[in-house]
């Protein structure tokens, strides 16, 4: 059914392609603000609180918590993400509020005696869950750079849960199809199965429980969440079920606020964000060594461009295995990376043929299995622009919802490299640099990013997708900038993804032309498979007003006013 709904959209978009070359699309278009998210409901929500005053951050932290309800597949509680913010003043800046490794956890946790790596232990069960960030980050967001009180940006949210949301089709649709993940756990089933059935259209999911976190979080601030009744229910179910964390780990829970990754490319400063992500240092490293090479429109997807851009990545993935993770735990060489300079290095090692990944190490398959984040990207009239991606990792994280406290648990234990050569979920490679440390950060592929044009905000993208987040995040900036597509195209134009191991290219229906395809194995390319790839959330910025749309692999809404 959604490969059905997906192949109904990209005919749209073909169609709005086949009429709009050079002609600008149909994005939603507004004056004063503008939210884009994964779902209606929290994009609405958001848009309410920009009308009665409030700044980007206000409405970013009522988005995120609208979308812990009205998105439970990755808006969350129980799990994390970054922000980055640019401010009117000019104050770029980012938060980090990804899950950390409980303090119980220890290097060879997902290995047994034998030194065998049991993936199930990272990516399922309480054993896979992080100490969750979400809370603190929205609130340290509100706190340092909001205008309103929580009680004011929760609110909505609290309503949604108490009252329930009605389920749109393809809500309903991913839901029920984890009907029986969620049968494992009483307390997942309690909630997300209609007495042990699923889900349908137009049910009404309640969520009383999360009401009643959401309230105390309302009343107590982080201490509403990292201690008393939510810690405790969090630490019982983990404890009960073999579980890491303890209420000492929430209590002791911080986001860190840090400095943006800074970019510059073709007159554009990019803002994006720094480990432990490895998404803006990905982008940054990319388009530097991207920079040396000038596109006309026509060259989109040509088999020269596709060349390029996979020789290039296949270079920042392999960099990214190596030498990426937490930079409170790790050394990572930052600004050699980011550097024009190594940008050259990479250049210089592009030949005219295909760079066999294969040379340095084995291809490894990516799993077809679903997953979800989620990004959103909200500007409003004050010139403020924030862009947040979060996550529980997978689709409903590890599927169990908190007993008494309604929401699920991530299970981001397995971006970490659990063992150095064996790859995690998205079929990503890691080293030292991404071991398992008590109180460490996962390395993460999330790149919520702001281009500024002269300094304003001119671009807030971002999207889901697991290791394909940083291609598809790129993909999106280069559509912009150098291809000069609006906001329409560049979020609707199908798009490819390389990740160096496995030594494939990923793309999507009707991507790439039988020459273009051709032309690239010729070069010594071998093509993967074809599969949906990101859902970004975009919006564009010009002098008098904004245009925003919603990625159409997903259902979100760009609302504004
Ligand atoms: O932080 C990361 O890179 C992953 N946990 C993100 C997972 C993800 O995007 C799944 N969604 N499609």
């Amino acid at each position: 059914m959604l490969t059905r709904t997906f192949f109904s959209l990209i005919i749209l978009v073909l169609f709005t392609f086949s009429t709009s070359i050079g002609a600008s699309g149909d994005p939603v278009r507004a004056e004063n603000g503008m939210v884009v998210s994964a779902s209606k409901l929290a994009s609405d929500i958001g848009i309410e609180i920009l009308k009665k005053g409030g700044n980007a951050i206000d409405a970013a932290v009522a988005t995120g918590f609208a979308l812990a309800v009205a998105y439970p597949t990755a808006g969350n509680l129980g799990g994390g993400g970054f922000m980055v913010i640019h401010l009117a003043d000019s104050l770029n800046t980012t938060i980090d509020f990804r899950e950390k490794a409980p303090k119980n956890a220890f290097r060879d946790m997902y290995l047994d005696s034998n030194g065998v790596y049991l993936p199930e232990l990272g990516r399922e069960g309480f054993t896979s869950s992080g100490v969750p960030g979400s809370v603190e980050g929205l609130l340290y967001a509100l706190n340092h750079y909001g205008t309103m009180k929580i009680h004011e940006v929760i609110e909505p949210a609290i309503k949604l849960a108490e009252e329930g949301i009605v389920l749109e089709y393809r809500l309903a649709e991913s839901i029920s199809s984890n009907t029986n993940r969620f049968l494992e756990y009483p307390s997942s089933a309690k909630i997300f199965t209609k007495n042990g059935n699923p889900y349908e259209e137009n049910d009404t999911l309640i969520q009383k429980d999360l009401a009643r976190a959401l309230q105390l979080i309302s009343e107590n601030g982080r201490d509403g969440f990292y201690k008393g009744h939510v810690a405790k229910l969090i630490a019982e179910h983990s404890k009960k079920s073999g579980g890491f964390i303890t209420e000492q780990d929430l209590a002791d829970y911080q986001c860190v606020e840090r400095t943006p990754i800074y970019g510059y490319y073709k007159g554009f400063d990019i803002v994006t964000m720094g480990p432990p992500s490895s998404g803006g240092i990905a982008i940054t490293q990319a388009l530097n060594a991207l920079e040396n090479f000038n596109w006309e429109k026509s060259d989109w997807n040509s088999s020269e461009y596709i060349h390029t851009l996979v020789e290039i990545l296949k270079r920042v993935y392999a960099d990214r295995a190596e030498h990426l993770g937490d930079v409170d735990y790790y050394p990572v060489p930052v600004d050699w990376l980011t550097s024009k300079l190594y940008a050259q290095e990479i250049v210089t090692g592009i030949a005219d043929t295909a760079t066999p990944s294969e040379k340095v190490n084995p291809g490894i398959p990516i799993p077809e299995e679903s997953e979800e984040t989620t990004h959103y990207s909200v500007v409003d009239k004050y010139g403020n622009a924030v862009s947040t991606t979060v996550t529980l990792n997978s689709s409903y994280g590890n599927k169990i919802v908190v007993e008494g406290a309604g929401f699920l648990m991530n299970n981001e234990m397995d971006d970490f490299s659990a063992k150095p050569g064996t790859p995690n979920q998205f079929g990503l490679l890691g080293s030292e640099a991404n071991s398992i440390e008590p109180g460490k950060r996962m390395l993460s592929s999330m790149t919520p990013t702001i281009v500024l044009k002269q300094g304003k905000p001119y671009f807030v993208t971002g999207s889901p997708g697991g290791s394909t987040i940083i291609t598809v995040v790129l993909q999106t900036i280069l559509n912009v900038i150098d291809f000069e597509m609006d906001v329409e195209q560049t979020l609707y134009a199908p798009r490819i993804h390389h990740q160096w191991m496995p030594d494939k290219i990923y793309f999507e229906e009707y991507g790439l032309s039988k020459d273009v395809i051709e032309n690239l194995e010729r070069r010594g390319h071998i093509m993967g498979n074809i599969r949906v790839l990101g859902r970004a959330e975009g919006i564009l910025i010009f002098d008098d007003y904004f245009t925003g749309t919603t990625d159409p692999r997903g259902y979100g809404k760009a609302s504004g006013y």
